[in-house]
């Protein structure tokens, strides 16, 4: 499936990515600026914080209890469509996902 991170640094970078795979450890692998994924991935950084395009939050999925909590601390400010991107895993029906990634 194919994942499309809006950046201010780098503009749009778009790439594909395996299913299974977290869209912080893609958005790392790509490159991608303003994702650090510093935690790995265990919830306790928030350096993966993205938004996510209009029509699409639905479909990456519920925020548990722990990411509700940390996204309360981001360095970007919290938004509606505000998630961390380790806690959304690439699958087939986000084929096509758009994420922009806030400014520290
Ligand atoms: Fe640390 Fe997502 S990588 S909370």
């Amino acid at each position: 499936m194919r994942v499309t991170w809006k950046t201010t640094e780098r503009g749009e970078i778009t790439a594909e990515v395996a299913e299974g795979q977290s869209l912080m450890e893609a958005a790392v692998a790509n490159d991608v600026p303003g994702v650090i994924g510093e935690c790995g991935g265990c919830l306790s950084c928030a350096t993966c914080h993205v938004y996510v395009a209009p029509g699409w939050l639905e479909r990456t999925g519920r925020v548990e209890e722990f990411e509700d909590a940390m996204l309360d601390v981001t360095a970007a400010e919290r938004r509606p469509n505000s998630r961390l991107s380790c806690q959304i895993e690439a699958t087939p029906e986000l084929d096509g996902l758009v994420l922009e990634v806030p400014d520290a």
